[in-house]
């Protein structure tokens, strides 16, 4: 298990060991030019597969994309099931590529309303790449920060736990096998978190980009890793605390 930012400090490393995103503004990019919603999805996969293999070659080690939110339920059905089909398309067709770049496939969420076949799709998905030592590939679908702190509680409550303490909570959310993001960006222009990883971020470095995600690569990638680079992380304490080379004034 991974040390918890609030415990103890964690190590600085110059490449940002775990990146999550927000991948927003697909349907605006889509908008722009007179396009379905659905084509602004098409474009945005494209832009994953860029951003993972951008990351990979970086020597990130953690990449966490939020796909589709526990919110994003509410959206109309017919954009809801493109959706779900473009999830279940990629688990099958990406999968040999992953392996190709050694890269290991996690999703995390609940997986209860997913329609029929995904969740097996999942299961064979993960258990093909798990051997893989390279980039950690998360995808967050159906995934929510509050059904991830209360599906962790849940577990305890059932194994009988009187006492909740942050290692025992940590430990049992989904995402329990990697550390907490270094850096996080949401592209779109908003400035939200909009229910992602809400315990894990505490001390995150926080990147918000106007780029729509499906004009999201290398490049804006590289901005958002400058600026994390550029940030003082002194997780409470002060500057004159930090190590010479942690010091960014
Ligand atoms: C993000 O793009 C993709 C998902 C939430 C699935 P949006 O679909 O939210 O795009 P905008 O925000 O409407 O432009
Ligand atoms: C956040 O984007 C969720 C994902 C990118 C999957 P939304 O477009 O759903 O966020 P809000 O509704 O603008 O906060
Ligand atoms: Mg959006």
């Amino acid at each position: 298990m991974f040390g918890s930012s609030t415990q103890t400090v964690p190590e600085a490393k110059r490449v940002p060991r775990h990146v999550a995103i927000i991948m927003d503004g697909n349907g605006r990019w889509a908008k722009k030019r007179f396009l379905p919603r659905v084509a602004g999805h098409k474009r945005g996969f494209e832009a994953v597969r860029e951003t993972v293999k951008a990351c990979s070659e970086l020597g990130v080690e953690f990449l966490t994309l939020f796909a589709f939110s526990t919110e994003n339920w509410r959206r109309p059905a017919d954009e809801v099931s493109f959706l779900m089909e473009m999830f279940l398309r990629a688990l099958e067709n990406e999968v040999v590529r992953l392996g190709r770049n050694n890269i290991r496939l996690k999703v995390i969420g609940s997986r209860e309303r997913f329609p029929a076949g995904i969740a097996e799709r999942i299961a064979a998905a993960e258990a093909s790449t798990a051997a893989n030592t390279g980039l950690t590939l998360t995808i967050a679908a159906d995934y929510g920060g509050r059904w991830d702190v209360m599906q962790a509680a849940n577990q305890l409550l059932a194994e009988g736990c009187t006492e909740l303490t942050e290692d025992a909570l940590s430990s049992r959310l989904s995402m329990a096998y990697a550390p907490e993001p270094d850096l996080f960006i949401r592209t779109g222009g908003e400035v939200r978190i909009s229910n992602f990883l809400l315990w894990q971020l505490a001390y995150t470095e926080l990147h918000f980009t106007d780029l729509l995600w499906p004009d999201f690569g290398p490049a804006a990638l590289d901005q958002a890793i400058s600026s994390y680079q550029s940030r003082e992380r002194r997780f409470g304490r002060t500057s004159e605390q930090l190590p010479d080379s942690e010091r960014r004034s």
